[in-house]
């Protein structure tokens, strides 16, 4: 089991004690990530103190160290789950042949480009979410908040250790540009775009943390598959951090139904106009907000049918969702997968599995996304309320692949752009509902109270009751 080296000013487990070279490189970026974080990161909260764990080893039953701390005090690290002895490749042309501890030449650059478009999207988030402390509904969702902000700050951290130590100048290079590159900027946005979308209020937030997080899930699951080792383990270290940011996502969306519901009993009402002047969110805006995140997370699979997915694949980068337990040959060369595709109708279509990779992989997603619905709906049914929450149809709003021109209602009618458009405010958050939300975004900062449009959480954090002080708020 390897523990954490916290004595080196880069906790690791990693032995950057015995590189020198690798230090300098990581040691030279570093105040570049300082400027960073200062300038993107978290507005306002310098002076606080907040309850954050970070790891103690990484062990598969982890064990992590609580206490307050500084976000500017926080210790990024470079953290590898432990190798797998004698692992071999899983999938694609060098199945059942050695792991790679090392970037094969031809593989360089695709390899790069993978760990660069998933190291774009660490800061991009702490970007998106850099404004929400001011407006957090409680100061356990403040915590919340901040615990997933460094965790991204430290994924990316993990991706520019991958670029440092395997892809020499070029890898620096693409380090600097990660901090370069600005989500929503003009001229220099994030590589996806999800990650340039806004994240204005905290509706939005959770939102993101599910959807959106959920995303970086199952990409990290694929990229854990990659016969290149020092990535596989780094993604498996990154995958455990992300549980718990999808958990702020299930429960914060649950808090937000359930307030919604307790609204409409005292009321007496489900008109939204009525459950909105109570300062709750109706269930049908919560709904848009749903449509909107679902919709634009999807689009990050890529097109449904991919050719560099079917090479990635082929040349064992990039697996699928939880490869081994698949029962065929993890070759595919001759195998099938069910994608739809929208001609004058939707129809369902066998293609070459190869090709349809993202698609595999978005029905995954898919799958899993359906389980907080079905928690939330759970919620909304034990208030004897009926609604139902839904996932739109797959090519409802998207931008990119099968779907990206054409116009599809939820519920998966082709219809016109003019029909379509004609609905856009019964489907997607309408400016209308973006101010309501934004309205709702005034700070609770008494522990242990919480802003009126959100229920309680049903326990604290890390064993703590909810009105534990987790931030320590201080004048700057
Ligand atoms: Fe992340
Ligand atoms: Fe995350």
């Amino acid at each position: 089991m390897t523990t954490i080296d916290y004595n080196h000013r880069i906790p690791n487990n990693v032995d950057l004690a015995d590189d020198r070279k690798l230090t300098r490189a990581l040691e030279s970026w570093m105040p570049s990530f300082e400027n960073w974080w200062r300038d993107m990161g978290p507005q306002g909260f310098e002076a606080a103190d907040v309850y954050l764990r970070t790891a103690v080893n990484t062990n598969i039953h982890r064990e992590s160290a609580w206490g307050h701390t500084k976000l500017t005090d926080y210790r990024w690290g470079i953290f590898l789950t432990d190798p797998e002895p004698d692992r071999k490749i899983s999938h694609g042309e060098f199945k059942g042949m050695d792991v790679w501890q090392d970037v094969p030449g031809e593989f360089r650059n695709p390899l790069r480009r993978l760990i660069v478009v998933q190291g774009d999207t660490e800061p991009a988030s702490v970007e998106q979410q850099r404004h929400l402390g001011a407006t957090a509904p409680s100061i356990y969702d403040m915590r919340g908040l901040f615990q997933v902000n460094v965790e991204e700050g430290r994924h990316l951290w993990a991706m520019v250790y991958l670029l440092d130590r395997f892809f020499g100048r070029d890898g620096r290079e693409e380090a600097q540009a990660l901090l370069e590159r600005h989500s929503g900027d003009a001229d220099k946005p994030r590589i996806l775009g999800a990650f340039n979308e806004p994240t204005p209020d905290w509706l939005s937030f959770f939102m993101f943390t599910y959807f959106t997080d959920r995303d970086g899930k199952f990409q990290l699951a694929s990229l854990a598959e990659s016969a290149f080792d020092p990535l596989s383990r780094t993604c498996n270290f990154m995958l455990r951090e992300e549980a718990h940011h999808m958990f702020i996502g299930t429960t914060g969306v649950e808090r937000v139904v359930q307030r919604a519901c307790e609204v409409m009993r005292e009321i007496g009402s489900d008109h939204p106009d009525d459950v909105r002047a109570s300062g709750a969110i109706d269930l049908p805006t919560i709904q848009r907000y749903l449509n909107f995140h679902y919709s634009v997370s999807l689009d990050l699979f890529g097109a449904e049918l991919s050719s560099n997915a079917a090479t990635y694949f082929s040349a064992g980068l990039k697996g699928r969702f939880r490869e081994i337990t698949i029962d065929d040959d993890h070759v595919l060369t001759d195998a099938v997968y069910p994608v739809l595709s929208p001609n004058g109708l939707i129809i369902e279509k066998d293609e070459p599995a190869l090709q349809a990779l993202n698609t595999a992989l978005q029905d995954e997603y898919i799958d899993d996304c359906a389980k907080g619905v079905k928690k939330w709906n759970r919620a909304i049914h034990a208030a004897g309320i009926d609604f139902e929450l839904v996932l739109p149809h797959r090519g409802f709003h998207r931008e990119v692949g099968q779907f990206a021109d054409v116009h599809v209602t939820p519920d998966g009618g082709l219809v016109d752009r003019e029909a379509w458009e004609a609905r856009r405010d019964d489907w997607l958050p309408s400016p209308s509902d973006r101010s309501f939300v934004e309205s709702l975004m005034i700070p609770v900062v008494e522990p242990g109270k919480m802003a009126g449009w959100i229920a309680p959480p049903a326990s604290g954090i890390n064993g703590q009751p909810i009105e534990y002080e987790y931030v320590k708020l201080r004048a700057a």
